[in-house]
C-alpha cells in the first residue's frame, strides 16, 4: 500500500495546495455558516492523541469531524496503553488499522514522525515541541479574508523562539513573505531553520525595531505547555517583548495582530489589544475550525 500523506509540517503540503486549501476553508465556512449539510465523511473515524492540554484544538477536531459525518475519538496517554509504555510504532499499527485519520498532540516532534512512519492512515501535528501547523493553516486564512495573499508581506514575531515560531518560518517559506524574529539572547529558533530560511527570515533584537514597517504582528505566551516552571525565570527574560499599542504605531497603519491563545494579558501581549474590539484574534481561534476541516477533507481524498 502507498503511504498515506500526513501533516507534520507546513513543509508536507506544496504551496499551491496550501493556497487551495485556504480557499477551500474559507468557502467551508461560508457553508457552514449557511447551514448546509457538510457529512461527506460518514462512518469515518478521526482518532485524536492528546498527550498536553487544549481547548481550540480538541473543540475544533472534534466538532469538525461531526460536521463533516463522522465521529472523532478522544485519546488520552492517562487511559490508553500508551501512557503505560507501549510503543508509539506498535501504537500507530494497532490505531490506525481501526481509524480512518489521527490528530496527535505531543511532545517531542519524533514522537509524531515515528507514529507517521507506522501509520496506514494520514497523521496530522495538532502541536509538538517544535512546531505548530495546524495553527498557521488558521493564521494564513484570517490574513487571506482580511487582507488578501500574504505573497511579499511583513511580519514580526515578538516572544520565544518556539513551536508557533517554527511554524512562522516553514509559512514564510510557504507563503512567501518575510519574517522578522524578536526575541531576547537564548531564546532563539532553531539554528538549521534559520540557516534554511536566511532569505526570508532574520533576526532583530529590538521589538520595536521589529514592529517598524511590518504588515502583521504575531507572538505567543513566554513559557509554553512543558516549559511551566521556567515561567518565572522567562518573565524577566521577555520583559521587554509586550505585543501592545506603542508597539502596534511601530506597524504599518493598517497592520493586523495574531496570537493562537490562550493569551497571558499583561505579558506577551497588552490587555487593550486582547479586549480591542477590532481585534481579529476570536476570528483567527474560530478558523481553526474551518481550516482543519479542509485539511481534514484533503488528506482523506489523497488517502482514498
Ligand atoms: N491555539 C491552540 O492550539 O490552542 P489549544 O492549546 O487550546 O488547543
Ligand atoms: N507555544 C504554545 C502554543 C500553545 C497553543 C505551547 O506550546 O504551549
Amino acid at each position: 500500500m502507498a503511504s498515506p500523506k500526513h501533516f507534520l509540517t507546513l513543509l508536507d503540503f506544496s504551496p499551491a495546495e496550501l493556497s487551495a486549501l485556504l480557499l477551500r476553508a474559507i468557502d467551508m465556512k461560508r457553508a457552514h455558516r449557511a447551514n448546509e449539510d457538510q457529512r461527506a465523511f460518514g462512518g469515518k473515524v478521526l482518532g485524536m492523541i492528546f498527550e498536553k492540554s487544549s481547548t481550540r484544538t480538541r473543540v475544533s477536531f472534534e466538532a469538525g469531524m461531526v460536521q463533516l459525518g463522522g465521529h472523532a475519538m478522544f485519546l488520552s496517554p492517562n487511559d490508553t496503553q500508551l501512557g503505560r509504555g507501549e510503543p508509539v510504532e506498535d501504537s500507530a499499527r494497532v490505531i490506525s488499522s481501526m481509524v480512518d485519520i489521527v490528530m496527535i498532540r505531543t511532545f517531542g516532534h519524533d514522537i509524531i514522525k515515528r507514529f507517521a512512519a507506522n501509520s496506514s492512515v494520514p497523521v496530522i501535528n495538532a502541536l509538538t515541541d517544535d512546531y505548530h501547523p495546524c495553527q498557521l493553516l488558521a493564521d494564513m486564512q484570517t490574513w487571506l479574508e482580511q487582507r488578501g495573499p500574504m505573497a511579499g508581506k511583513r511580519v514580526a514575531w515578538i516572544g520565544d523562539g518556539n513551536n508557533m515560531c517554527h511554524s512562522y518560518i516553514n509559512a514564510a517559506r510557504q507563503f512567501d513573505f518575510q519574517l522578522v524574529i524578536s526575541c531576547p539572547k537564548g531564546f532563539e529558533p532553531k539554528a538549521e531553520l534559520l540557516a534554511e530560511n536566511r532569505d526570508r527570515v532574520h533576526i532583530e533584537r529590538d521589538p520595536m525595531v521589529a514592529a517598524a514597517g511590518t504588515d502583521l504582528v504575531v507572538t505567543d505566551v513566554w513559557a509554553s505547555m512543558g516549559q511551566e516552571e521556567e515561567q518565572r525565570e522567562r518573565m524577566q527574560h521577555f520583559a521587554n517583548y509586550q505585543v501592545n499599542e506603542a508597539l502596534m504605531a511601530r506597524a504599518n497603519s493598517d497592520a493586523l495582530y495574531m496570537h493562537c491563545l490562550p493569551a497571558h494579558r499583561g505579558e506577551e501581549i497588552s490587555h487593550e489589544l486582547m479586549d480591542a474590539d477590532d481585534t481579529v484574534i476570536w476570528e483567527e481561534a474560530e478558523n481553526r475550525l474551518h481550516a482543519q476541516k479542509a485539511l481534514i477533507e484533503a488528506l482523506l481524498h489523497a488517502s482514498s
